[in-house]
């Protein structure tokens, strides 16, 4: 028998004031993972994340943090004869910076024009928030949940993801569950309610170009000793041919190619070209030239520098050459792509460039490899349903460009399908200034992983 969701959907609407501020007190923690500065604001972020599921009445509720950022666990059980959803999220943000770009201050979250703008409010934790809401609603409206759930929420994806990556690989019965639901990506499109079935996967690197052991007088030295960022920048400019295709031998060797029917599938979705290119305000494409925005984002291998520095920045001119220069550096991954072989791949190549006149040093920061997952199961079924009951509308299956390290490792370790319910949109500006969370998917979102518990439970 099904139970009375509208008494669920209800309590939502009579909560949304005390919702809302209750996410800006999550927003207000600058939690931002990889920089070592702000370990204390992720522990008190975690411990205040446990207090949501305390308050709630919920007990079974601690922290792990033999392996890194504490990782915030609960168990709910409420019978054998129900499924466990493990639900996954992260409450590590990205750094705020250039903060002079935000509006408002990023940790003083602010709601205008029908969104809460503060860093992390689509990535992660107002996406976090939608499922901590829902858990909250149904047990206050019911008096227990009609399922068995489970959470980690992580503090480090943002830089790596390594703690998680540990705690799973030796924690399988504790995690233990039928499906994993995480809500860390977003729509195809405004009024689109989305599941993914691809994530890209990723590389970092970290490479420094020393020259002279010290920044030297432009006019005494110039001419005779070669500047790091000028040979830095010569590497860089290499790394791309004329059709746009990464130079790094063997890069593509194990490419999937695209099919005709994903082809086809790609080119129904509602993508507007125009609109892509007005919203960025960019005249031109990059990369590679025979293949579609879509087909670029989901389907190739992309490079690019996160960050150039070296030598002087600040204000006025100093006539220099430098004695470092740095590049930190993403190349995103597709199938059947790993991360150790492109690793191995792209030091290599480096390497094997690197004028006499430098020393090279090369970091391998992160990474992860790209996953499809298997989208013919009732969790997918079930998980559409909920979508659809709550935003009243059909459901897209797409891929996405972006990487969530962690999901590979489920799907290995745990043996069970994976379920990308996202409620963001490419307008949430995630990792940029200004990041927001249109408030309709963050109500519609509790209202939506509501429905799911249900269609679960049934
Ligand atoms: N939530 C994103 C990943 C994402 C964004 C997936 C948009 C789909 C659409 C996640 O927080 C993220 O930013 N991941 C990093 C991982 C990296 C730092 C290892 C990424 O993709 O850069
Ligand atoms: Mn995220
Ligand atoms: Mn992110």
């Amino acid at each position: 028998m099904n139970k009375d969701i509208k008494l669920v959907l209800d309590y939502i609407d009579n909560n949304q004031d005390r919702f809302l501020e209750e996410l800006k007190d999550f927003l207000r923690f600058p939690s931002v993972s990889t920089k070592t500065s702000h370990k204390q604001d992720i522990k008190n972020c975690a411990d205040w994340i446990c207090e949501q599921f305390k308050s709630m009445g919920i007990e079974n509720v601690w922290q792990n943090e033999e392996y890194g950022n504490p990782l915030v666990l609960v168990d709910y059980k409420v019978s054998e004869d129900k499924p466990t959803l493990l639900i996954y999220g992260h409450y590590d943000v990205q750094p705020e910076d250039p903060i002079n770009l935000w509006k408002t201050p990023p940790f003083e979250p602010d709601i205008r024009d029908g969104k809460i703008y503060a860093r992390g409010a689509a990535d992660d934790k107002g996406q976090v928030f939608i499922h901590i809401k829902a858990v909250e609603s149904y047990l206050k409206a019911h008096g227990s949940l009609p399922i068995n759930i489970k959470f980690i929420i992580e503090g480090e994806e943002e830089s790596g993801s390594e703690a998680i990556d540990k705690y799973v690989k030796t924690h399988q019965d504790v995690l233990k569950c039928d499906a994993v639901l995480i809500s860390d990506t977003g729509w195809f499109a405004p009024n689109y309610p989305t599941l993914s079935y691809g994530l890209r996967g990723i590389a970092v690197f970290e490479m420094t170009l020393t020259g002279p052991n010290r920044d030297l007088h432009s006019g005494m030295y110039g001419g005779a000793v070669a500047n790091p960022l000028i040979e830095l920048s010569k590497i860089i400019s290499n790394l791309f041919d004329a059709d746009g295709k990464i130079t790094v031998p063997g890069l593509y060797d194990n490419v999937l190619p695209i099919t005709e029917v994903e082809k086809a599938e790609f080119a129904k979705l509602p993508f507007d070209r125009k609109e892509y290119m007005e919203d960025l305000e960019i005249k031109g494409e990059g990369g590679e030239s025979e293949y579609s925005i879509v087909e670029k984002v989901w389907m190739r291998p992309s490079l690019d520098i996160n960050g150039l520095f070296g030598g002087y920045i600040e204000e006025g001119h100093k006539s220099i050459i430098p004695s470092i220069a740095t590049a930190k550096i993403s190349i995103r991954l597709v199938p059947n792509q790993t991360f150790e072989e492109i690793n191995q791949k792209f030091k290599a190549y480096i390497e094997s460039v690197v004028p006499a006149s430098m020393k090279l040093s090369m970091n391998v920061h992160h990474g992860a490899n790209p996953v499809v997952v298997d989208i013919n199961n009732d969790y997918i079924k079930k998980a559409q349903a909920a979508l659809t009951k709550a935003f009243n509308t059909s459901v897209g299956f797409t891929r996405e460009g972006g990487s969530i390290p962690i999901v590979e490792l489920f799907s290995n370790e745990l043996h069970c399908p994976v379920v990308l319910m996202g409620f963001g949109l490419d307008s949430d500006n995630i990792h940029s200034p200004n990041e927001n969370f249109v408030l309709s998917n963050f109500f519609g979102g509790i209202k939506a992983v509501s429905h799911y518990f249900e269609e679960l439970a049934y």
